[in-house]
C-alpha cells in the first residue's frame, strides 16, 4: 500500500460503473454503500466521469493477484477496483469500505451528517490472501442458532475476508439438518429432554430443548446467501462418533441396539455407529447424498473425532468385519469405514475432510485433515501429502476464555487471549518446504456448549476472529500485534455499527489487570 495526498468523497454525484461482467459485484458494493449513506450511487456502464467508482474484471491479473486478490486505487477523482475474479472485486470493495468512516458499516441509514463527509484517503493497494481457507466453525448442534444469525455471521465474516464457515450440524445432543429420506432424524433427533443448567454442568435444567433444525429450504437459502458474499458453507456430519441423536431415531445402526435418548449432558457418548452393519453404511450414504445436493462446496466434513471404539470390541458384526477385511484393530476399522465414505464422496466429486483422529488407523488416500489436538496431526498429514486445515485448541478454540478476569462468562475451560490468536503461525517450521502448500489455512472454533444465544457466540468470536483473519490473510513477515491493537480500535467501531456483541475489554487492559487463579 502507498498512501497519497487527498481524499475521495462519496457524494450525490458519485456513480458506480461496471461492464456487464463486473456488474453483479458493482451492484453489491453500491447496495452496501447506499444503506448507511442514503446516497443514490446509480449503477451504469457509461464512460467514467469524475466522482466514479469503477469496477473492472481483468483476467490477466490472476498471475499477480491470484483468484482472490485485487488492486484498489483511490484518487480524489476516482476509485478503481480491478481483479481477475468476482471474489477479488468483492474484497476490493470491502477494503474501500474500510477506508471510509466506520459508520459505513451501519446496518441502517444514518440521518445525522458525518463530520468530514464520506471521505476515503487516497491510496494505491495491491492485496491478496496468504491462505485459501480462512474459516470459522459454528456448532448449532449443542445450541441451535437461527438462520438469520448465520446470515449475520456470514456478513461479518465477509468483511473480515473470512471465506469458509463450517456448520457442525449433528452431534450427540441434536440432529439439526432435515434429511428427506430419513425423517425421524429430525423428528426425534432434534429434541432433547433437557440441557445442562447454567453454572452447574452436571445438573439438568428440566427444560425440553427443540425441535430445532434447518429445513432443506433454509439450507439452500443460506448457501445462496453465503455464496453471494463469497463464503463457502462446509457441512459437518459427525460419524462414527458424536452420532447419538441419529441412533435415537435409528437404534439398529448402533452396535448394541437401543433404545437411546438424545444426550442431555455435554461430553462424549460411548454408543456410536456400527461399521460392521451394512445398513449403517447405506444410511450414511443416504444422508451424505442429500448433504451433497444441498452444499456445493468441494469439502464434506465427516467429523471422525472422539469416537470411543469400545463398543466395536464386543460387537459381533464389527468383529466379523475386522476378520473379513483382515483389519489389524478397531482404529483400522474406522479407517476402513472412512475409505467407503471417501469413495462415495469422490463419486460425487467431493473430498472427505475429518478431524485428526482419522489418522489413527491410517489416512485414506484422498482425505484432508483438520488438526485440532495441536498441530502434530496436521504435520503428519501434510508430510504425507494430504491437505490440512489448522485448528489447534491452543490458538483456534474460541470457546476458551479470552481473559482470566472474574467478569468473564461461563466457558468450557482453557484460556486463549487475543494476543495468542494473533501469534498463531499456521505453517509449522518443522514441515519441509515442499509440503507447505498442503496447509490450506486455519479455522477458529465456536463450540456452543456454553454459548446459548447468538449474542454469546459474538462475544466469544470477536475480536478473536479479527486476529485470525489477519493471520490467514496477511504475509507472516508483516505481523505486528501492536499495530493490530491500534487498528483494532477503529475496527471495533465498525463492529459497533454492525451490532456485533464483541468482548470490549482490550488486550492491553487484560495484561495490566491481576490474574485471578
Ligand atoms: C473437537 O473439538 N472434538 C474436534
Ligand atoms: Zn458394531
Amino acid at each position: 500500500m502507498t498512501v497519497a495526498e487527498g481524499t475521495f468523497a462519496l457524494t450525490r454525484n458519485t456513480s458506480v460503473i461496471a461492464e456487464p461482467d463486473a456488474e453483479a459485484e458493482a451492484r453489491k458494493l453500491a447496495t452496501a454503500l447506499r444503506g448507511p449513506t442514503g446516497l443514490p450511487l446509480p449503477l451504469t456502464n457509461k464512460e467514467p466521469k469524475p466522482g466514479a467508482i469503477v469496477l473492472q474484471l481483468d483476467r490477466s491479473l490472476e498471475s499477480k493477484l491470484g483468484t482472490e486478490g485485487y488492486r484498489l486505487s483511490v484518487t480524489p477523482k476516482r476509485v478503481a477496483i480491478s481483479a481477475a475474479t468476482e471474489v477479488g472485486l468483492f474484497y476490493g470493495g470491502v477494503t474501500f469500505r474500510q477506508l471510509l468512516p466506520p459508520q459505513v458499516f451501519a446496518t441502517k441509514h444514518l440521518t445525522r451528517a458525518l463530520d468530514g463527509g464520506w471521505a476515503a484517503p487516497c491510496v494505491e493497494i495491491e492485496d491478496r490472501p496468504r491462505f485459501a481457507w480462512r474459516g470459522l466453525l459454528l456448532d448449532p448442534a449443542r445450541h441451535f442458532m437461527p438462520p438469520e444469525f448465520i446470515k449475520k455471521l456470514v456478513d461479518v465474516m465477509a468483511i473480515h475476508k473470512l471465506n469458509t464457515l463450517q456448520l457442525h450440524l449433528t452431534d450427540d445432543q441434536g440432529w439439526r439438518i432435515e434429511i428427506k429420506k430419513h425423517p425421524l432424524l429430525t423428528q426425534l433427533g432434534s429434541v432433547r429432554k433437557e440441557s445442562p443448567i447454567h453454572g452447574d454442568r452436571k445438573r439438568g435444567d428440566g427444560n425440553r430443548y427443540g425441535p430445532f433444525f434447518y429445513t432443506q429450504r433454509q439450507i439452500r437459502d443460506l448457501v445462496a446467501y453465503a455464496q453471494a458474499r463469497h463464503v463457502t458453507l462446509v457441512p459437518e456430519i459427525e460419524m462414527p462418533g458424536h452420532f447419538l441423536a441419529a441412533l435415537v431415531a435409528y437404534p439398529a445402526l448402533s452396535c448394541r441396539g437401543g433404545p437411546f435418548e438424545v444426550r442431555t449432558r455435554w461430553g462424549i457418548e460411548p454408543d456410536i455407529l456400527c461399521p460392521g452393519n451394512d445398513a449403517a453404511l447405506a444410511f450414511v450414504k443416504d444422508v451424505l447424498g442429500e448433504v451433497c445436493e444441498l452444499f456445493p462446496g468441494r469439502f464434506i466434513h465427516i467429523g471422525g473425532d472422539e469416537a470411543p471404539r469400545d463398543r466395536w470390541k464386543t460387537c459381533p458384526k464389527c468383529q466379523a468385519r475386522l476378520r473379513a477385511e483382515g483389519l489389524k484393530g478397531e482404529a483400522h476399522l474406522q479407517t476402513w469405514f472412512n475409505h467407503r465414505v471417501e469413495e462415495f464422496l469422490a463419486g460425487k466429486g467431493r473430498r472427505l475432510l475429518g478431524w485428526d483422529e482419522i489418522l489413527e488407523g491410517g489416512l485414506t488416500p484422498g482425505a484432508a485433515v483438520m488438526s485440532w489436538r495441536g498441530i502434530k496431526g496436521g504435520i503428519a498429514a501434510a508430510s504425507a501429502g494430504h491437505d490440512v486445515v489448522m485448528a489447534p485448541t491452543s490458538h483456534c478454540y474460541f470457546d476458551y476464555a479470552q481473559s482470566k478476569s472474574p467478569g468473564e462468562p461461563e466457558y468450557i475451560g482453557g484460556f486463549l487471549p487475543l494476543s495468542r490468536v494473533y501469534e498463531f503461525e499456521p505453517v509449522p517450521t518443522e514441515l519441509p518446504e515442499s509440503k507447505r502448500r498442503h496447509i490450506l489455512g486455519a479455522q477458529g472454533a465456536l463450540w456452543t456448549e456454553y454459548m446459548w444465544t447468538p449474542r454469546d457466540v459474538e462475544y466469544f468470536a470477536f475480536p478473536r476472529a479479527a486476529a485470525l483473519a489477519e493471520v490467514v490473510w496477511s504475509p507472516a513477515e508483516r505481523k505486528d500485534f501492536a499495530g493490530f491493537e491500534r487498528r483494532l480500535q477503529n475496527h471495533l467501531l465498525r463492529l459497533d455499527h454492525l451490532g456485533v456483541n464483541y468482548r470490549k475489554e482490550s488486550a492491553a487492559s487484560d495484561r495490566k489487570q491481576s490474574v485471578v487463579p
